[in-house]
Parts: structure tokens; C-alpha cells; sequence
């Protein structure tokens, strides 16, 4: 394509005007492969954008996609529904910790959080605490980018253009101490007591105004946090003391990429809220979901049957396209093992990206179930560019990876064999080498 024809388009977290000196175009996707316009091979070292768990164009879901389309394009989620979105919901909860009973769309990872911070405000007023309306979220904590979203993150450059975001919210400590748990593997042993910073803020605030609090159960976008060994425990504990709810973004999380159907699972932690999106329908149409436990969902069941209980939702919540891309997803999930393949896979997966550790600028790596980080140093009066020319070699060399400051994340499709593993390691192995 010539440069005119990529000027048009503004690009979504995008270094606009490097890309379109030097565009890096993706023209098909099968299994774990993309192919460039020219029809050059690159391995998928990020399950598209943390979604495409079950790899690409999955006969089933392109097929449930197309039918649907042809049966019935679309109905209104308002006040109608139609039986998928039913079916699905019913699937759903049966994967969920078992006191996940309610399933709430949507089409995002953003409209998620949005829909469950709202629950949580709405859920206090309901059932009489209404000065419940202070939220929680975390440093360096990634919730999408929509206004509730931006103000419980924690991620600087998300914020500071912003204004003044929402009112009310207050942010708890982040986990990352590269001091004490530098090249862990899996959880790190340390930091269980960051936990208590929740109760520095209820001593602040007072619980009686707290709503909720929304953290990534392993934290993505800002880098691949890993929470420490009974870090979430102690926050469940806590919030349960002070009668405040506690949300989990599975946004990344959820759909086996920890190793268990959703994160909830594999720390043993139940959240009351959970957000999801990504790894729902594979990432083929848009769509996210909240979970609620039954309480919550009961507290808004009252008052005149014919009036609405939660005035909230989207036009394209329920989508039929989406619902019949998220049952395919299910189908290929379960038929494959997938929601379970990271655990078997972590061990492997774990060593070979630990084998990284002593290369020239690798200051940290982490991992769980198929998730990983490698931390460079950064280049003095350059951050993120020493991980940005790592994101460029691998290109070249037919590997996309993700970079987010110095960090390189990888989550893979969960269909990923162990030669795979070996040839994203190895050119990650050789891009060090040469960037750094
Ligand atoms: C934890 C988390 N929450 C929310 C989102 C936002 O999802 P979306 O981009 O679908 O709005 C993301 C996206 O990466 C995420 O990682």
C-alpha cells in the first residue's frame, strides 16, 4: 500500500507515524500463523491481542459466524431476546466458579468494567447503602479505556490527558517488586502484605463509603504482573470484612489462559463481579460479559414486575452473531481441552522463557500458566524503545510479539505446540542479542 492510503485511517495505540513509514500489514490468519499481503509466514505470539485462545479461523466458529448471519443478523436486546443468548448464558455459568450465577453482555473489555462498576454503585444503593460510591482499582492496573475504566486504572498515559476522570476513586498499591521477586517462577513468594494497603484506604475513606474494588487477577497491559503467593486471598479477605465487593477483570485472564478456565480458579479466589471479553468468541466478533453472584442480581428484583430493574445495556449486547461465534468458541474449547492446555503446557513453557535470564538487558522475566513477561532495562532517556526495536526484530524475523515499556508479553493461542514455544524463545533469544 502507498503512504495516501494510510493516511486516513488514525490508528487505535498505534506509534501512527512510524507505522506508516514502514507498515506492518496482516492480510490472512490460520491456526498459529499470520500472513503478511506478501504472503510471508509470522508465528502469533500473542493470541492476536490476548483473544484468539483456540488459534485462527477455527472451522466451527467461521461456520456458526456465517450461518448466523444467514438465519437472523440481528435482534434487539431491549425488552426481546432470542435463544442463544440464553443458551450461551447457561454454558457460560457452568464454566464460572460456582457462585457466578448471572451473565450481564457486552461488546468490550471496556463496556465490561463499565457494566460491573455500575453494578457495584447501583448494588449498594439498592439494597439501602448508598454512600457506598467510592471504587477502588490499582496501580498500574489496565480496565480498558473508557471513563470508569481510566479512573480505577493505573496506567499513567491512560490518564493524564484526560481531565479530571471520575470522582471518588482511589487506587491501591501495585504489585511489581523486582527487588524481592525478580525471575520468579509463576507466583512470586513475596508480597502477599501489599494486600493491606486496601485497609490503609478504608482507615482513610471509612468503608461505609467504599463501593468496590477492581483488580486484574494477573495484571497484562501494564507489563505481566503476576500476583504474589496469597496476595488475592488477602484482598478477598479483606474486602468481605468491610462488606466492599470485589471485581476481577478477567478480561486476559479469562478462557484458559491461566491454566484453568478463568484465573478465579486457578488462585482460588471468587471475585463477586467478573469481567470478561477477548477469549469469549475467540476474538472473531466483538463481545464481553459480566458475571455476578445470584446476591446481586437478587438485590435489583424488586418493585413492579413490568418496570426495568438495571437501566443500563448496549444495542448490540446478546449480538446473535456474537452469541453464535461464543458457543463455537465453547465448543472448540471443550472438543480441544483449551481452557485447561496452559497448565499442561506452563512447565515447558516456564523453562524456555527462563532460559532468557543472564541475556544482555533481561532484568526480570515472569510467567503463568501461558502468559509471559521478559523485562528489559531501559535505555537511558528512551524508555520503551530497547523493547520497541525487540517488537521490530521479531517482525522481521516472523514473530509478532507484544511490548508495553521495556516489557516483551506473550500469551499465545492455547493451541500452541512445544515447537512453537522453541521458535518464539529462539528469535526472542536472537532480537535480544542484537537490539540490546
Ligand atoms: C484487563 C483488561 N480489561 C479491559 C480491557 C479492555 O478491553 P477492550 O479493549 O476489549 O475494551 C483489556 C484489554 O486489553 C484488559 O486487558
Amino acid at each position: 500500500m502507498s503512504t495516501t492510503e494510510l493516511d486516513a485511517y488514525w490508528m487505535p495505540f498505534t506509534a501512527n507515524r512510524q507505522f506508516k513509514k514502514a507498515p506492518r500489514l496482516l492480510a490472512q490468519a490460520q491456526g498459529m500463523f499470520y500472513k503478511t499481503p506478501e504472503g510471508r509466514e509470522v508465528l502469533d505470539g500473542v493470541a492476536g491481542l490476548w483473544c484468539v485462545n483456540a488459534g485462527h479461523a477455527r472451522p466451527k466458529i467461521v461456520q456458526a459466524i456465517a450461518d448466523q448471519a444467514a438465519e437472523m443478523d440481528f435482534a434487539p436486546p431491549f425488552q426481546m431476546g432470542h435463544p442463544k443468548a440464553f443458551e450461551l448464558a447457561e454454558r457460560l455459568v457452568k464454566l464460572t466458579p460456582p457462585e457466578l450465577t448471572k451473565v450481564f453482555y457486552t461488546n468490550s473489555g471496556s463496556e465490561s468494567v463499565e457494566t460491573a462498576l455500575k453494578m457495584a454503585l447501583a448494588y449498594h444503593r439498592a439494597r439501602g447503602e448508598g454512600s457506598r460510591t467510592r471504587l477502588i482499582g490499582r496501580e498500574r492496573g489496565y480496565h480498558g479505556v473508557n471513563f470508569g475504566g481510566i479512573s480505577v486504572g493505573g496506567i499513567v498515559a491512560n490518564r493524564k490527558m484526560f481531565g479530571h476522570l471520575l470522582a471518588g476513586v482511589d487506587h491501591i498499591r501495585h504489585t511489581h517488586d523486582p527487588a524481592r521477586n525478580a525471575f520468579s517462577v509463576g507466583q512470586p513468594a513475596h508480597g502477599a502484605d501489599l494486600a493491606d494497603d486496601l485497609e490503609r484506604l478504608v482507615a482513610l475513606h471509612d468503608a461505609s463509603t467504599i463501593a468496590a474494588v477492581i483488580v486484574e487477577p494477573v495484571a497484562g497491559s501494564t507489563g505481566v504482573l503476576i500476583p504474589p503467593q496469597g496476595y488475592l486471598q488477602r484482598l478477598r479477605e479483606i474486602c468481605d470484612k468491610h462488606g466492599i465487593l470485589l471485581i476481577f477483570d478477567e478480561v486476559i485472564t479469562g478462557f484458559g489462559r491461566t491454566g484453568q478456565p478463568f484465573a478465579a480458579q486457578t488462585f482460588g479466589v471468587t471475585p463477586d463481579l467478573m469481567t470478561v471479553a477477548k477469549g469469549l468468541t475467540n476474538g472473531c466478533v466483538p463481545m464481553g460479559a459480566v458475571f455476578a453472584k445470584q446476591k446481586i442480581h437478587d438485590v435489583f428484583m424488586n418493585g413492579p414486575e413490568h418496570l426495568i430493574e438495571f437501566f443500563h445495556g448496549y444495542t448490540y449486547s446478546a449480538h446473535p452473531l456474537a452469541c453464535a461465534a461464543a458457543l463455537a468458541t465453547l465448543d472448540t474449547y471443550a472438543e480441544e481441552g483449551l481452557l485447561t492446555r496452559a497448565g499442561q503446557l506452563q512447565g515447558y513453557f516456564a523453562e524456555a522463557l527462563h532460559s532468557l535470564k543472564g541475556l544482555p538487558n533481561v532484568i526480570d522475566i515472569r510467567n503463568i500458566g501461558l502468559v509471559g513477561g521478559v523485562e528489559l532495562a531501559p535505555r537511558a532517556g528512551e524508555p520503551g524503545k530497547r523493547a520497541f526495536d525487540v517488537f521490530l526484530d521479531c517482525w522481521e524475523q516472523g514473530l509478532m510479539i507484544r511490548t508495553t515499556g521495556d516489557t516483551i508479553a506473550l500469551s499465545p493461542p492455547l493451541i500452541i505446540e512445544r515447537e512453537h514455544i522453541d521458535r518464539i524463545v529462539d528469535t526472542l533469544r536472537t532480537a535480544i542479542g542484537r537490539v540490546a
